[in-house]
């Protein structure tokens, strides 16, 4: 049994965690560990489902593994690596937005696509990351991210759209599935998880990430 405040109806898992008191209160990496260690599960049973135990997974596999997907739509929502896009664009003509707002010609404009995947008025609990958002299997969405719904482009839109994006999504869906399919990951006691971004060229981690991995064969085997 647990200790906790009194939780809403539709209260989830993190309100859960948050709401433990007394003794059971927990800090803020040892919160960061149960949320990672709940959502590493639901991928390694998605792909154990998808591929079995026996092989690893393909660059191909990725559009079979809706949760996977949408872990790093969730990644990419929460620290967008080109959080201004382009930085900077100059606007050649007068251009009117809605609600009679013009921006004029020669206007340096920055889109702050931090500020909009942050945003609490677009999205629920903006905060939080919750990978089911995004996936239609648990009442999410499966939401785009090329550029069509300006609530989560990460490669941008339009003209100056990434052009790497394809090769840049399936690659980091590739490597987490990877990671995650051979090991389990936990914290470090030693070197905390601090998720702290610095902006450079692109949105960084401030200090180094620092991890457990250990080989889930010889979990198996123990
Ligand atoms: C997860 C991986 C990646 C993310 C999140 C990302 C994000 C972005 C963003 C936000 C922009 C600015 C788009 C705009 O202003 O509308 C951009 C531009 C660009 N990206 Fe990526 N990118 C990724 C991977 C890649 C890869 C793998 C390549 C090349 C193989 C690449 C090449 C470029 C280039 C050349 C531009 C400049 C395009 C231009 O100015 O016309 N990116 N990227």
């Amino acid at each position: 049994m647990f200790s906790c405040a009194k939780l809403s109806d539709n209260a989830d898992f993190v309100d859960v965690l948050l709401s433990l008191e007394g003794e059971e209160k927990l800090e803020e990496d040892d919160m960061i560990a149960v949320l990672w260690s709940d959502i590493q599960n639901k991928l390694q049973e998605e792909l154990e489902l998808v591929l079995g135990s026996k092989r690893s997974v393909r660059d191909s596999d990725v559009g079979n593994l809706p949760y996977l997907q949408a872990v790093v739509k969730e990644a990419l929502r929460v620290h967008p690596p080109g959080l201004l896009l382009s930085w900077a664009r100059l606007s050649t003509s007068d251009m009117e937005l809605s609600k009679g707002m013009v921006v004029p010609a020669n206007t340096t404009a920055m889109m702050n696509m931090w500020a909009i995947t942050h945003d609490s008025k677009v999205w629920e609990e903006a905060f939080k990351f919750k990978p089911e958002r995004f996936a239609e299997s648990m009442g999410g969405t499966n939401m785009d991210l090329w550029g069509n719904d300006l609530r989560l482009a990460p490669f941008g839109a339009g003209r100056k759209v990434c052009p790497g994006k394809n090769l840049g999504l399936v690659t980091v869906s590739l490597w987490v599935a990877k990671l995650v399919h051979h090991f389990n990951w936990l914290p470090n006691k030693e070197n905390p998880i601090d998720l702290t971004e610095v902006l450079k060229l692109s949105s960084e981690i401030k200090y180094p990430l620092s991890a457990v991995a250990l080989p889930r064969n010889l979990l198996l085997s123990s």
